[in-house]
């Protein structure tokens, strides 16, 4: 294997810090020993201490579903990325269609809180996704390509080895309808073209690329059996520990 399969669960706006101890209680036993891939819990950024404390002794890696671009300053109510790597945390989402869609993330932003991350010596998690409008439009390649390129835009690629790729078509998130694995495959297999446009056939080779939206233990053995999706993001099946879990045993 030239990288690491990568399942990475992204909590959302969900869970209090007793619904943390909770899960992490019943997900702890349960855990597969394995260490085919790497496992990742993306939990609100107050859950993180209890999180990290929580998950200390296991194969999970505590990450953020977000920071800041900047490294200090007047940003009230922000979270910078090297706070983070104080606590332990590892990875960090990055550009998740939420954070566009809702409070106005752009490329810019994105490529901005990529160096942020790298900086600091934390994996980026980058999403890029098309919405239903961009793929019935036939721009879906277009975009991606343009999303991948402004995220990576001056990343060097010995950073690059750091970078992780989260493929979520925006009309999968949250609503039961996942790509086919072939869409997902197709795509992945498009985000790495780009990779190795930019930085060469053995860097491409490194970068895991993730599938996400409404991927579950039913779907998750067929797309993970794609030879350019290298784990998943997920959403909903990550705040329930058996759920989880099956899909973690998927990727073996
Ligand atoms: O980051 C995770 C994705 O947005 C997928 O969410 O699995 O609930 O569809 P979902």
């Amino acid at each position: 294997r030239y990288r690491k399969t990568i399942i990475a669960g992204n909590w959302k706006m969900n869970k209090t810090l007793s619904e943390t101890r909770a899960f992490a209680e019943e997900l702890k036993p349960i855990l597969p020993k394995g260490k085919w891939c790497d496992v990742v819990l993306c939990v609100p950024y107050v859950n993180i201490p209890a999180a990290i404390r929580l998950f200390k002794d296991c194969r999970v890696a505590i990450g953020a579903e977000n920071c800041h671009y900047e490294a200090t300053g007047a940003y009230t109510g922000e979270v910078s990325a090297e706070m983070l790597k104080e606590l332990g945390v590892k990875y960090v989402i990055i550009g998740h269609s939420e954070r566009r869609q809702y409070y106005n993330e752009t490329d810019l932003t994105v490529n901005k809180k990529v160096h942020a991350a790298l900086e600091v010596g934390l994996r980026p998690i980058v999403c890029v996704g098309e919405s239903l409008e961009q793929r019935e439009l036939g721009v879906t390649m277009e975009l991606i390509a343009y999303q991948v390129k402004c995220a990576l835009s001056g990343v060097s690629a010995d950073k690059l080895r750091h970078v992780v790729i989260a493929y979520e078509p925006l009309w999968a998130i949250g609503t039961g309808k996942t790509a086919t694995a072939e869409q997902a495959g197709e795509v992945c297999q498009a985000i790495r073209a780009v990779i190795r446009k930019l930085y060469g056939a053995r860097v491409a080779r490194s970068v895991t690329i993730q599938y996400g939206g409404s991927m579950n233990p039913k779907n998750a053995a067929e797309l993970l059996a794609q030879p350019d999706v290298d784990g998943g993001l997920i959403g909903g099946a990550s705040l329930k520990p058996e759920q989880f879990v099956e899909i973690i045993n998927a990727a073996n």
